[in-house]
């Protein structure tokens, strides 16, 4: 039996992102800009994990203490085959909480499958209401109302609450925050507002452009008054509030302002099989290799890794000795 690792900070090894696909069909400016990322952007469907690899994976990871597993892309919806993955990644023992984060588009047609499957929970990225300001900030290539339509079929596939995420940008989309939060209040969704970041290397990040959550949770206990909440668990990403009328709640994501590295306990792999410590890192350490040898060798050789680890990126991102080289946003879907 494989100890449960603790990096060099004491944080153990709870969360895995996986990534299941580098590919989006979206090109939001800030994470996959269209200009810098062309359509066909040198990955392809054989570098990615086989549906084997991807189980042997989880169940090394499992053994490791990891109980959370988020499916994450590019866009996972895109991935072929889906529900028949889920299914497998549900079954396997240890894995208590299985979810997805998507960016809607292509969920009306998916959501009664994967519910089917096992999936338990969904996360849908929705930075605005407006039809015109979705179709720009998707690079073109997105529709509100499919989004909608995704969030509606989630819902009635028995998703429940569903959350949704919206990345604010000063002067871009931060004008429509109370219409989002009433959107999500009114149909018993969680959103949560999330501080822009410098993931990746092509959004151009401004420190001018992040709004500060202290300051979207001001403007939003203006119009409807905010009550604290407790971490759902330890190392909760999102701070919580509950609307004090008794209509939902509300969450912030504040990894500039505040940042949470101290209790953080996620791992990502990318699609290709490749361990990012950080969501800020430069390099993964590739896993393929140590795949193929099963579960027990992935396990010890992940363990090792882990007790190494030292990452607090957010936390001296204004230091001197940061550095600027940060994987891309769709190889790890955040
Ligand atoms: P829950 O399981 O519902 O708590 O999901 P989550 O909030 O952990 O996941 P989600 O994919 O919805 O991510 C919300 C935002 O938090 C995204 O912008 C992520 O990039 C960001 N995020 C998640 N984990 C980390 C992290 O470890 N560090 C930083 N800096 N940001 C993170
Ligand atoms: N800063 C903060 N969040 C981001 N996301 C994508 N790019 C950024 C960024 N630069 C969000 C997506 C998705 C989640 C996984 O990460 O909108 O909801
Ligand atoms: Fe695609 Fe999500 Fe990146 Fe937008 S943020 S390009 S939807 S992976
Ligand atoms: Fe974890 Fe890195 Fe995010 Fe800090 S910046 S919370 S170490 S992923």
């Amino acid at each position: 039996n494989q100890p449960l690792p603790r990096d060099t900070l004491a944080r153990p090894l709870r969360d895995l992102r996986l990534s299941l696909i580098e590919a989006c069909n979206f090109r939001c400016p800030y994470c996959m800009p269209a200009d810098r990322i062309a359509d066909d952007h040198g990955l392809d469907a054989a570098s990615r994990l086989s549906f084997d690899q991807i189980e042997t994976l989880v169940r090394g990871f499992a053994r490791l203490g990891v109980r959370k597993l988020r499916l994450t892309g590019g866009e996972p919806l895109l991935r072929k085959r889906l529900p028949e993955l889920v299914a497998r990644l549900a079954a396997i023992e240890g894995i208590d909480d299985l979810a997805l984060t998507s960016n809607g588009s292509l969920l009306a047609a998916q959501a009664r499958a994967l519910r089917a499957v096992g999936l338990r929970r969904i996360t849908v990225s929705l930075d605005t209401l407006d039809a015109d300001a979705f179709r720009a900030l998707s690079g073109g290539r997105g529709e509100l109302r499919d989004v909608l339509a995704g969030i509606e079929a989630a819902q009635a596939a028995g998703f429940a609450p569903i959350k949704l995420n919206c990345v604010v940008q000063r002067g871009v989309n931060d004008a429509g925050i109370e219409a989002l939060a009433g959107f999500a209040r009114e149909h018993g969704h969680v959103l949560r507002f999330i501080e822009y970041m410098d993931v990746g290397t092509c959004n151009g990040w401004s420190r001018e452009r992040v709004v500060p959550s202290a300051e979207l949770r001001d403007r939003i206990a203006a119009r409807w008054p905010l009550r604290p909440l407790d971490p759902n668990y330890r190392g909760e990403v999102a701070e919580r509030y509950a609307y004090a009328d008794g209509q939902g709640e509300v969450g912030f994501v504040s990894s500039v302002s505040a940042p949470f590295c101290g209790d953080c306990h996620r791992a990502r792999v990318s699609a290709d099989g490749q361990l990012y410590t950080c969501l800020f890192a430069g390099q993964g350490h590739d896993l393929r290799g140590v795949l193929a040898q099963g579960e027990d060798a992935l396990a010890a050789h992940v363990a090792g890794l882990w007790s190494r680890r030292a990452d607090r990126y957010s936390e001296i991102r204004s230091e001197a000795g940061a550095s600027r080289k940060h994987v891309e946003m769709y190889l790890v879907g955040g």
